[in-house]
């Protein structure tokens, strides 16, 4: 119906490697998505790669690879890369490198690499090679494929999105507890994709005593599940709680000091690992929580908790985005997205921008950003 998400200009060579970085969606993280389309002097796509899971090839070598394996060669041809190649040796080898031996004579790169180890490293490696540098063609959308990475790199913490289903008047649970479900299979399972997109997902321990949910992904193919954030602060989540059911990492943040105590030992005893960030007023101290998941190496953090997490995460500035499904219900009372303390002047309002707007199933699925979380301030020239 509106998506700002998609928008953006790209010309069609990186529209192709666009493609092939949406393609590594649940794969690479936490390294970006990356994807590389390959044109030859007359305007032929000779190779396309993206990039795999982390300690794999890159998009840059799948594309050369691509190219090889079909009987071209890419002497003089340029790579359209959805991101500045890189220029360390990890456990792969420079792709910068690669692909000046391998002839190409231009790359045209969408983003600079905000890694303090690229940052720029590999566009110049390229230019001193005599390759010719283009940046700037399909910013926008490589920008949202890893807006995640770019957080954890520009902001030392994950990009945090969360999650709500609620009525249209805003509700999402009746004043008893109850919130299943508000709304429809079909945005349960739209739900999963983005679950399954993120490294880790977040809920309280709130959500875990009513709802006893195992916050993993079922309904999109994935060979990872995310981690599961537990917010946690006397560390009430039960051993034999429905969350240790899933084949993942699963960290509990919590205030309780004793992590020697029967209840802290059941929990390491069912795999859980524990850090304790107390707030001085017997919370976890989500500011820190937050930064910390980025040391975990999370780059999207989706949010699936109740109205009081939610609370302090809006509260502390830490949410940049809703994901909120609305179904056409009115439900008049109960809790809200967030359990915010009640504005007196309108000119306090949280200024958010619609991202996108879709029907999913009966309902409506809203993406909406914080006013000045597009981008991260970083304009991709070098
Ligand atoms: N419709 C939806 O989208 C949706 C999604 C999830 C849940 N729900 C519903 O939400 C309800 C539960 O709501 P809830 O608010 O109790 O659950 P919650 O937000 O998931 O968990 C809240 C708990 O988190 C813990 N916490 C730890 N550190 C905190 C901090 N710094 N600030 C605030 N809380 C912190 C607190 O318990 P401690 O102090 O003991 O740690 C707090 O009571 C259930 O009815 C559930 O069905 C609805």
């Amino acid at each position: 119906m509106f998506d700002k998400l998609a928008a953006g200009a790209a010309s069609g060579p990186m529209v192709a490697a666009l493609g092939q970085a949406r393609e590594a969606m649940y794969r690479t993280s936490p390294n970006p998505r990356v994807g590389c389309c390959i044109m030859d002097v007359h305007g032929h796509v000779i190779g396309q790669g993206a990039t795999q899971r982390a300690g794999g090839p890159h998009a840059e070598i799948m594309a050369l690879r691509d190219a090889q394996s079909r009987g071209h060669s890419v002497r003089g041809a340029t790579a359209y890369v959805t991101l500045e190649p890189c220029a360390h040796q990890g456990r792969t080898g420079p792709c910068c490198d690669a692909l000046v031996e391998a002839g190409i004579g231009k790359v045209v790169a969408s983003l600079m690499d905000p890694n303090p180890s690229v940052g720029g490293q590999g566009f110049e490696r390229l230019r001193a090679a005599g390759v010719e540098v283009e940046i700037g063609d399909g910013a926008d959308q490589a920008w949202e494929l890893n807006l995640g990475f770019f957080s954890r790199m520009l902001r030392g913490r994950p990009w945090v999105r969360a999650k709500v289903a609620a009525s249209l008047d805003g509700i999402t649970a009746l004043s008893n507890g109850q919130s299943q479900w508000i709304t429809s299979a079909e945005a349960r399972h739209d739900g999963h994709a983005w679950r399954a997109r993120s490294c880790a997902i977040l809920t309280g321990i709130g959500t875990v005593l009513a709802d006893n949910p195992r916050l993993d992904v079922r309904a999109v193919e994935t060979f990872r599940q995310p981690t599961l954030i537990v917010a946690d602060s006397q560390l009430q989540t039960p051993p034999d709680a429905a969350l240790f059911a899933a084949q993942r990492k699963v960290v509990i943040y919590t205030a309780a000091t004793d992590l020697a105590s029967d209840r802290a030992l059941a929990l390491v005893e069912r795999g859980a690992q524990l850090l304790c960030m107390p707030d001085g007023q017997g919370r976890v101290d989500v500011q820190a929580m937050i930064h910390d998941l980025a040391r975990l190496e999370v780059n999207e953090l989706h949010v699936e908790a109740g109205h009081r997490l939610n609370a302090a995460l809006a509260e502390a500035g830490l949410v940049d985005e809703w994901l909120a499904y609305l179904a056409p219900k009115l439900l008049w009372g109960g809790a809200g997205w967030a359990d915010m303390p009640s504005l007196s002047r309108l000119a306090d309002a949280q200024a958010m921008s619609f991202q996108s707007v879709a029907s999913v199933g009966d309902d409506l699925r809203v993406i909406l950003r914080k006013v000045g979380a597009d981008r991260l301030g970083m304009d991709g020239s070098t």
